[in-house]
């Protein structure tokens, strides 16, 4: 297994692989299997959470010789689903409008886009990060969604759908993408290391899961990390969670919202007493720290009521996006940034400090006579 990189050997090549996303693979799989396919498409969501991935399926399943009539998943044997997986399909088009804003490109594509698919019944076109697009590329793509010739699909993929413009989503049919959940991702996690022949503890797994914020290539990408690693150790080790945090100096988001529940709870001499339980373990002072400037953050992000599509939230799951929306209730929106500046300054002085954790020892003890 060296060198390998699971997100790439192991793309899902079936929508029977896709995990989560019900909503979105139930509609589209119905679409296919009835011949309802309609012809642009917009995919919102958080990253690595299947945009592509979803994308890609559909437009093989479309241009499969091999699917039977009333059935959804491609065969992956015809020479069109061969194309595709390797990447080298005429008729399937991706652009990304990250790297090219591309107005010549969106020409190109609307001159294109008259000439008939060179093999297969469709030219599917996929446009990612489609919010990028510049402003005169996006109405060239919108007089092309004005009147798609009969054999073109559009996917256009967008992490910010608030940046598209509104004549461009009222042409498509939209698919909103969620953020992964831990059961959704363990599961994709744990069929991987099936695959590989892996021996890793279901602990470990979770822990990965956490840390991905809800990003299945963030997970995979970790997970690659952990088996490439335990790759250089001898025999067949089970691989353990503790060992994990170690590998991968992974400061657990759930450790970091314990102690903002003592916080929280006005329990100083318990978050004091448990902030030194986590740093004997041996968890950097600085690497704990910033992880709760960023977690208190992310809690103010939430206080002034911004949602889960916010870039600064795309770092927790649902699960403990929930778990800091319950704390923050205890915080008046003033309290929590003083409390985030009070952290952030500790932050600074840890390194120069003679005892590193004194400083956030001292920003505890303020923080909880703040609420006093
Ligand atoms: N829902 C999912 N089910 C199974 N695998 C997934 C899923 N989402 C992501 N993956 C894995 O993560 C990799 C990246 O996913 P994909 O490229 O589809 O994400 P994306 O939503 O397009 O992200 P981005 O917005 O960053 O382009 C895939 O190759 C696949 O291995
Ligand atoms: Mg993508
Ligand atoms: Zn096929």
């Amino acid at each position: 297994m060296s060198n390998l990189v699971l997100y790439r050997k192991y793309r899902p090549q079936r929508f029977s692989e896709i995990v989560g996303q019900e909503h979105v693979k139930q509609t589209l799989t119905n679409a296919i299997s009835w011949g309802m396919v309609s012809h642009a498409y917009l995919f919102s969501g958080p990253r690595g959470s299947g945009k592509t991935t979803m994308a890609r399926l559909l437009a093989k399943a479309v241009n499969c010789q091999g699917r039977g009539e009333g059935h959804f998943e491609p065969c992956n044997q015809c020479s069109s689903c061969q194309e595709i997986m390797a990447g080298r399909a005429m008729d399937l088009i991706e652009i990304d409008a990250a790297s090219h804003r591309g107005i010549d490109e969106m020409r190109e594509l609307r001159d294109g886009i008259r000439f008939s698919p060179t093999k297969s019944k469709y030219k599917v076109f996929i446009i990612d990060e489609s919010h990028q697009l510049s402003k005169d590329a996006a109405n060239a793509l919108l007089k092309t969604l004005e009147e798609p010739p009969a054999h073109a699909i559009f996917v256009l993929a967008t992490t910010e759908i608030h940046k598209m413009i509104p004549t461009i989503i009222s042409r498509c049919q939209r698919f909103d993408f969620r953020k992964l959940t831990l059961p959704e991702i363990v599961k994709r996690l744990d069929f991987l290391c099936q695959a590989e022949k892996a021996k890793i503890e279901k602990e470990a797994l979770e822990i990965i899961a956490l840390n991905s914020g809800g990003s299945l290539r963030d997970g995979e990408s970790l997970l690659n990390q952990v088996l490439t690693i335990a790759e250089n150790f001898e025999g067949d080790r089970v691989i353990k969670a503790p060992g994990i945090k170690e590998l991968l100096g992974i400061i657990d988001t759930k450790i970091v919202g314990q102690l903002v529940d003592f916080i929280s709870e006005r329990k100083g001499a318990e978050a004091i007493d448990f902030l030194n339980k986590i740093l004997e373990k041996g968890y950097g002072p600085q690497q704990f720290s910033q992880a709760l400037v960023k977690y208190l953050r992310q809690g103010l992000i939430l206080k002034i009521g911004l949602d889960s599509a916010n870039p600064v939230l795309s770092g927790l799951t649902k699960e403990e996006e929930e778990k800091l929306g319950h704390q923050i209730k205890f915080f008046e929106e003033s309290e929590l940034r003083d409390i985030l500046k009070l952290f952030l300054e500790a932050n600074n002085k840890i390194k120069y400090s003679p005892i590193p954790q004194l400083a956030l020892e001292l920003a505890i003890m303020e923080t909880i006579g703040a609420g006093e």
